[in-house]
């Protein structure tokens, strides 16, 4: 496949326009120039339309879209998101407060995570959230004791762990019997009957998430068939449950993968709660984001050795992981449009002192000079979020773009903000 074509079926919101990569009517050279390192840019008309795909495909099913912000939490994004209606899944109290901060309002805020402390399940509670999906039978006590003493009920709902593949990574699939995720299936209904008697608790719907970049939507409705018969068990024994919470997990394409259309996931979804009166919540994180953004990158340098093209770019594994994590692919394509020259093998690596700080082995390339600039394609999802400032690199700015305007949504950091935030006792 042409590299273009790839470019169009991975990132449909970015394109060549005057031999320049284009997004939102920007440049990108021009953002990538503003912030002299490494910057992630999302265009949020990509963003818009990958959200709107789900609520066109779930409008004639009662539904809440809660986007997984955990995917990537641009403040931008949230405004934009929270303003097209959805909600927001959030695992921490820090994502909580981000997407309060980012006008969301709480009765639109599901919380997820395998272990959530005191203080956030107070903060949640306190905030009025619209549900807490409880992990482990530890948690509904740890719950009912901070909703009843701060004179509150707090909805809930169980996520349960069917114990079935999602047919992805082995590192982020999270449905079997032996992932931590979850509580086991057998236990969730004397589960749910303790939490229906226990103060402070109000059980209002069941939740399930087996994984992440999920091929095949036959793991979803096998693992919705699941669900969907403990809650008619736990309604034949008088347990009415509201919502039905199906996780997140739909993959996209980031080399030749076949994602599902979001319209067939839709279907699959509602046929597994047809006749059911429920109100169905999705928690879509990579979906939305994964391909309306892109990691800019400038080439440091490049070198023959031990019979190989290394390219060295000035971005490292602490602005995107993914490829070190997982051994992830992410395709690499240059900003200036190289015409028809050959395209040949390259290591493409960053400067970090370990040999995992690589982003691709013996990847097809056209030839790249110091100075050139380069887009890693699909980093909208679990990019800028996993960074970090390993070698003291600071965090990569980002940028958004829309109708030919871009701004930094996170600025780039300079050493000082990195000294500034240490202190040596002054004991020492
Ligand atoms: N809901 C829950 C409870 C989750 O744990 C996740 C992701 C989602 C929703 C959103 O899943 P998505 O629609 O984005 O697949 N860092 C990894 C992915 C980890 C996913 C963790 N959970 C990566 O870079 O591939």
């Amino acid at each position: 496949m042409m590299f273009k074509d790839q470019l169009a079926a991975i990132a449909p919101g970015f394109s060549y326009k005057n031999g320049r990569l284009e997004a939102g009517g920007v440049d990108l050279s021009e953002v990538v120039n503003a912030a002299r390192g490494p910057v992630y840019v999302y265009s949020l008309d990509a963003v818009l339309e990958n959200f709107l795909d789900f609520q066109r495909a779930f409008a004639d099913q009662p539904t809440r879209i809660c986007y997984a912000m955990k995917a990537n939490d641009c403040l931008a994004i949230l405004k934009l998101l929270g303003g097209a209606g959805s909600g927001v899944d959030v695992v921490s109290g820090g994502e909580l407060a981000l997407a309060l901060s980012a006008g969301i309002p709480a009765n639109r805020i599901v919380f997820s995570g395998v272990g959530k402390s005191d203080r956030e399940l107070a903060q949640a509670v306190k905030a009025g959230v619209m549900q807490i999906n409880v992990e482990t039978q530890y948690e509904l006590g740890q719950l009912a004791q901070i909703a009843t003493s701060l004179g509150k009920e707090a909805p809930i709902a169980l996520r349960v762990n069917p114990d079935l593949e999602a047919g992805t990574l082995d590192q982020i699939s999270t449905g079997r019997a032996t992932d931590k995720f979850g509580v086991a299936y057998e236990d969730a209904p004397r589960l749910y009957m303790e939490a229906e008697k226990t103060p402070g608790l109000a059980p209002k719907g069941i939740a399930m998430h087996i994984g992440s970049q999920i091929g095949n939507t036959d793991f979803l409705a096998a693992a919705c068939a699941k669900l969907r018969s403990l809650w008619e068990s736990l309604s034949a024994s008088g347990l009415k449950l509201e919502r039905f919470d199906v996780g997140g997990g739909l993959g996209i394409r980031y080399k030749n993968e076949t994602a599902p259309l979001v319209q067939s996931y839709a279907d699959t979804i509602k046929k597994a709660v047809s006749g059911l009166d429920a109100e169905v919540v999705l928690e879509p994180g990579r979906r939305i984001v994964g391909p309306a953004g892109v990691l800019l990158s400038t080439v440091i340098s490049v070198k023959e050795s031990g019979g190989r093209r290394f390219v060295i770019l000035d971005a490292a594994m602490n602005d995107l992981i993914r490829p070190a994590l997982y051994k992830a692919w992410h395709e690499i394509v240059p900003l200036i449009d190289p015409g028809s020259v050959p395209w040949t093998p390259a290591d493409v690596v960053g400067p970090v002192c370990e040999s995992t700080d690589k982003f691709a082995d013996q990847r097809p390339l056209p030839p790249l000079q110091p100075g050139d600039q380069v887009a890693f394609l699909a980093a909208g999802a679990y990019g800028s979020v996993m960074g970090s400032e390993y070698n003291s690199r600071p965090r990569a700015a980002e940028a958004v773009v829309r109708d030919g305007q871009w701004s930094f949504t996170r600025n780039p950091r300079s050493y000082d903000d990195i000294i500034r935030e240490q202190h040596a006792p002054a004991w020492l």
